[in-house]
């Protein structure tokens, strides 16, 4: 007897690297450290110990180039999952820079088809893991006696950052970033996208 399992609902991630990261990222942390420089304060929202640019990079030409990649991967990621073809793609982008210490609490993206997130510059493993919580929110009532969890049984996935690596994930996903261990600031550009008429 063979017993076949099926995933139902399934919650998708979707990664890419680029293939300029070295020359792409030391532009992108020089603009990321101007931005700071221009708003120091930031923004307070998800970011504990951290600086939060405004959600602004969508309209500044100097990031043309991350705003352009970042909506070519959600309509790619769009047109895989058959959104319709006549779509525009619009996104709000923001920079943080989580210097030793920092992280951000669990949250999702409200409003939107894709969030994500692209790092800039971090120091692994200490820099600390993105993690997602099982939006099953009734599978929450009791745990699963297993040794080792499964893609099935468990309740929260870590993900190790990469520089350059850009991940995208449906804006209903409850995540967040664990606490920066290293010695050097953790920078990343973080953007929503909505695709609507
Ligand atoms: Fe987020």
């Amino acid at each position: 007897m063979q017993i076949v399992p099926q995933p139902l609902f399934p919650s998708l991630i979707w990664t890419t690297v680029f293939d300029d990261r070295d020359s792409f990222n030391s532009r992108m942390l020089q603009l990321a450290y101007q931005m700071r420089e221009q708003h120091p304060a930031g923004v307070a929202n998800t970011n504990v110990k951290g600086w939060q640019s405004p959600n602004i990079l969508q309209n500044l030409p100097e990031f043309e180039d991350i705003n352009r990649r970042i909506v070519q991967v959600c309509q790619r990621i769009g047109e895989s999952q058959q959104f319709k073809k006549d779509l525009v793609y619009r996104h709000q982008a923001w920079i943080n820079i989580s210097p030793p210490g920092a992280s951000n609490s669990v949250h999702y993206h409200a409003n939107c088809h894709f969030s994500g997130v692209y790092y800039v510059s971090l120091q692994e493993p200490e820099c600390g893991s993105i993690y997602f919580r099982d939006p099953r929110v009734a599978s929450r009532m009791l745990t699963y006696p297993t040794d080792k969890a499964t893609d099935f049984t468990t309740s929260e996935v870590r993900m190790r950052p990469e520089e350059g690596r850009l991940y995208v994930f449906p804006g209903w996903l409850e995540h967040g970033v664990e606490v920066n261990q290293s010695d050097r600031d953790r920078v990343s550009i973080s953007f929503n996208v909505l695709a609507s008429r």
